[in-house]
């Protein structure tokens, strides 16, 4: 006969020194980004808020962006209004960047945890300054 209380003890503290590390890791790798709001620009808005909700923003604003590239460079138009009726100029220097001018805590950061890397910053130079290398 065997002892079923010293194979099942036995058992679970084999898979508590297997899993450990790795435990520890995950919650390491999975801890999401300080996302950082806090900018001049934004501490001086009268209304805190975005271009549009901070929902749609999270997830389209990479749609957003390539529309207003293409309305900016395709048909000249630099103005986008908003489902508020606000204006905005359609920029990432000078849009985007402009409010969210803390680009590494705030764009950088979480690319980085979602693993995206737009290729924009080839070109241009984001927060660093509002100069294209053309
Ligand atoms: C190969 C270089 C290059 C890459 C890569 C690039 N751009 Fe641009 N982009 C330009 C140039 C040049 C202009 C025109 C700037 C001007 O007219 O002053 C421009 C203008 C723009 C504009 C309109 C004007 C402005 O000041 O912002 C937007 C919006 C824009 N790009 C978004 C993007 C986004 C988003 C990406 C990445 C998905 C991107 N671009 C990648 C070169 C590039
Ligand atoms: C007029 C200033 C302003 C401009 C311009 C602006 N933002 Fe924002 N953005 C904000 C503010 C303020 C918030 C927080 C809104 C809230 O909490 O309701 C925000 C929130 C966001 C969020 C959501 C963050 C989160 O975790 O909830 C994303 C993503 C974002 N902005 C991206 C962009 C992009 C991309 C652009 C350019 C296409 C842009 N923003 C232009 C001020 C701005
Ligand atoms: C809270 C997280 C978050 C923040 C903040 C954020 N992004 Fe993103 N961004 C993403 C994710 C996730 C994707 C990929 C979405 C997809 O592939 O559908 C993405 C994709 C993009 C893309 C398209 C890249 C590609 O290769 O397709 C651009 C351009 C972009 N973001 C620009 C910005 C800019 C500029 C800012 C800051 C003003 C910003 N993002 C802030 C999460 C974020």
């Amino acid at each position: 006969m065997y002892n079923g209380k010293k194979i099942i003890l036995g058992l679970m503290i084999f898979v508590l020194l297997v899993t450990s590390p790795v435990l520890a890791n995950i919650g390491k790798e999975n801890e999401p980004p300080e996302i950082d709001l806090d900018t001049p620009a934004i501490s001086q808005l009268e209304q805190r808020q975005c271009v549009e909700s901070p929902e749609y923003m999270l997830a389209n604003h990479m749609r957003m962006l390539n529309e207003w590239r293409d309305k900016a460079l395709r048909e000249g138009k630099t103005v986008y209004i908003s489902d508020s009726g606000k204006e905005y100029e359609m920029s990432l220097e000078n849009g985007c960047l402009q409010c969210h001018s803390n680009q590494e805590q705030f764009c950088d950061s979480c690319h980085t945890y979602t693993e995206v890397e737009p290729y924009c910053w080839d070109c241009h130079n984001g927060s660093k300054g509002a100069d294209l290398e053309k």
